[in-house]
């Protein structure tokens, strides 16, 4: 866990700003569900046999004996959210979107944290192709805006409970001959969910995993046309994507499409290897220890029935807010500039303490952006901190000037000094910070 220190504030607040902007573009409403949700919204929403459920959870007992979660993501809670207050009977699409911390026992890394923020959107009630590449589209973009560059989309399709199932023991067959070359992790993964052996990151098992049967050739026929059609929306799009015939996510309430998106420090492989396994444009890519997911997301319609609501689709997505910003300071990318402060408010004494506490209300009233200094310091060194400040004017409020009802102003660039009625001042500055 960590705390965000003030001088990484303007790269959050730059992702929290893109990101709200770009998503209303959208039509995304903005949701805040709650940070403690009932315990089986995970366990039923994302799955009892995954990492999250099984080992990643904060859980707390209550005093009447209730499981209390802290949120592991967002999806479920924003689905419990949707059913609970009778979202369905709104116009739907409904787009919900939101920021905020989230929370997981992981295995502390580089790029993996035990609090960390997100920002997360869902759509549902839709089940076109196109909301899944739209979806695709709107977390591109907001990497994008924000200035990242080398960033790749890798997809999938993981079926539904037509095709998965056969899927699921077709790979079984395979994985079960094998067991012996994997890892202990996957030899218990292979009773409980075999899909998540094809995403593990030990490199005997990537082996073994190379030649397995893959998922997409084996999709029901629904299945198939909803995947071809959103990759027809990306090619539309010319977003930039890779098959991924491994990605198959670590959370059970995926549905057909799922997607992540990478930056493009990811080793693809080279043509020869690519060859060897069929077509160059799908690749298994190896993970390597730097390789971190910037974004991750996907369809899932059985989710909101699951949680007990009626059947509705839905599709989304979040994103891990240290990840980027880790990169846009990797990548060279700064935050804008957070808007300086034009007056420098210094002040000797106590009547002109008492003084410049009412004219600083007076500049926040009239949007000048000014900086008091109220400790004991003296005016040389308040002089000293205006000009760190690179303020235009420093407004100088002594005990003489306190006694008298003025003010000096003092143009901080030609080091030129005037005095004024302190009633004047704020209009003063007005007309001075217009030049
Ligand atoms: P997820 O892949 O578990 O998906 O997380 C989404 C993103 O959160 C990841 O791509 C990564 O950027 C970030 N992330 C995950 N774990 C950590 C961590 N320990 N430290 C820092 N960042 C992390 C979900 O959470 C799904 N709810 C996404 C979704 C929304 N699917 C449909 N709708």
């Amino acid at each position: 866990m960590h705390d965000i220190l003030p001088e990484d504030q303007p790269y959050f607040q730059r992702v929290a700003e893109v990101t709200a902007n770009l998503v209303e573009f959208y039509g995304f409403k903005r949701i805040d569900p709650t940070v403690l949700e009932n315990v089986e919204v995970f366990t039923r929403g994302i799955g009892e046999v995954t990492d999250i459920v099984e080992k990643e959870m904060y859980v707390l007992k209550t005093r009447g004996g209730d499981a209390l979660a802290m949120r592991p993501e967002f999806t479920a809670g924003i689905a419990r959210s949707y059913i609970e207050h009778g979202m369905c009977a709104l116009p739907h699409p409904v787009k919900l979107y939101t920021t905020g911390p989230i929370f997981r026992a992981e295995r502390p890394q580089a790029g993996r944290y035990r609090q960390f923020n997100q920002w997360d959107l869902e759509v549902f009630g839709e089940d076109s192709p196109a909301i899944d590449a739209q979806v695709i589209q709107v977390c591109w973009n907001i990497l994008r805006e924000l200035g990242l560059r080398d960033i790749i989309v890798e997809v999938n399709s993981i079926g539904d409970s037509q095709c998965r199932p056969y899927y699921k023991k077709l790979l079984m067959n395979y994985l079960r001959s094998r067991q012996n070359n994997m890892c202990a992790d996957c030899r218990a993964r292979l009773k409980k969910n075999p899909l998540r052996v094809l995403d593990c990151k030990e490199e005997r098992c990537r082996k073994v995993v190379s030649n397995a049967p893959k998922i997409v050739d084996h999709l029901c026929e629904p299945c198939n046309n909803h995947f071809k059609e959103v990759l027809e929306f990306l090619d539309e799009l010319e977003l930039p994507y890779r098959l991924n015939h491994c990605l198959v996510r670590g959370l059970d309430y995926y549905t057909r499409t799922v997607f992540e998106i990478f930056s493009e420090g990811v080793p693809v492989k080279k043509d020869k290897e690519k060859k060897k396994e069929g077509s160059a444009n799908e690749a298994c890519p190896i993970e390597t220890p730097g390789q971190i997911a910037l974004v991750g997301g996907g369809r899932f319609d059985n989710l909101i029935k699951m949680l007990g609501g009626k059947d509705t689709p839905a599709c989304g997505a979040a994103s891990g807010i240290e990840r980027l910003v880790n990169l846009m300071k990797t990548q060279g990318v700064r935050p804008t500039k957070p808007l300086l402060p034009q007056v420098f408010l210094a002040q000797i004494g106590i009547l002109a303490k008492r003084k410049s506490l009412r004219l600083f209300e007076e500049f926040r009233k009239s949007r000048i952006r000014v900086v008091e200094s109220l400790g004991r310091d003296s005016l040389k060194a308040q002089l000293g901190r205006a000009q760190k400040a690179e303020v235009r004017y420093a407004l100088i409020l002594g005990q003489q000037e306190a006694l008298d009802g003025t003010v000096i102003i003092r143009d901080m660039g030609v080091g030129r000094q005037e005095t004024v009625k302190l009633e004047r001042a704020v209009e003063e500055m007005k007309k001075r910070l217009k030049k």
